[in-house]
């Protein structure tokens, strides 16, 4: 467990940090997001909840026996958690098998600071946080690939990748930083109102690939600015 006088060292990305800058990704999207994403439509009361319920319902009329209903529905829970399991887990595969494949790293690291960049979170010589920056259009640039090891979360490590895009983005004459997250990532919502983001937009998560009413995720849009 890391101590908050441990020193952080925000640098740029060197091929050698591939292999942990895919694991925190990976661990950072799949550690409990995908349960979280379960379990908040019922402490929301989301269009999920509501379908679930319906679906409940109904069949109990349908049923041959309380028991055949239960049954029943402890499979629809099954199979809703198991599709959520996988949206997130195709999520980190798309990822890398694209932006983050080759241990260059070359969508982030080729295209020249202006337009892209990764910075890694050092402590004692291991990589314990990621963040990556592409530029969306001539007035802002936005965020990805923020995650921090799990032991080390709450130190501020976050905020320094942040403040490093931030140093950069106002550099190269940009007003604003935008991240784009889901409302299952609760460490995620915590950490960008903290660290002076404001939130533009929220609405039903595009992601998914089905009805809003079978997945009942939102995505939200934040937006920090820089002057
Ligand atoms: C979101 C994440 C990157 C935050 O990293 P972190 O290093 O813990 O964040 P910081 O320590 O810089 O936190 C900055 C502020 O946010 C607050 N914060 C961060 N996570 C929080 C949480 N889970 N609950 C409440 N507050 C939180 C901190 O307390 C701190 O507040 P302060 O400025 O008043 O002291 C980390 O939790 C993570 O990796 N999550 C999983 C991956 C993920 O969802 N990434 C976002 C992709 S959109």
């Amino acid at each position: 467990m890391l101590t908050e006088r441990a020193k952080v060292i925000v640098r740029e990305y060197k091929p050698s940090d591939h292999k942990r800058s895919c694991q925190l990704f990976k661990l950072g999207m799949m550690t409990g997001n995908w349960w979280i994403h379960y379990t908040l439509n019922f402490k929301l009361g989301t269009s999920l909840m509501y379908t679930q319920l319906l679906i409940a319902l109904l069949t109990f009329s349908l049923s041959p026996s309380f028991l055949s209903w239960v049954s029943f529905v402890l499979l629809v829970q099954i199979f809703f958690m198991g599709n959520m399991y996988r949206g997130w887990f195709n999520y980190v595969r798309r990822g890398l098998k694209t932006d983050m494949s080759g241990k260059n790293l070359d969508h982030w690291t080729a295209k020249g600071k202006e337009n892209a960049g990764f910075f890694v979170a050092e402590v004692d010589g291991l990589v314990v946080g990621t963040v990556a920056y592409s530029k969306v259009n001539g007035e802002s640039v936005e965020i990805f690939r923020l995650s921090v090891d799990a032991q080390c979360r709450k130190l501020g490590i976050a905020k320094k990748l942040v403040e490093e895009v931030a140093k950069v983005a106002k550099a190269h004459g940009y007003y604003c930083i935008i991240a784009n997250c889901s409302s299952a990532q609760l460490s995620a919502l915590q950490f960008y109102t903290k660290a002076g983001f404001e939130e533009v937009n929220r609405c039903a998560h595009p992601g998914p690939g089905y009805w809003f009413c079978f997945h009942g995720l939102e995505a939200l849009t934040y937006i920090k600015r820089l002057h």
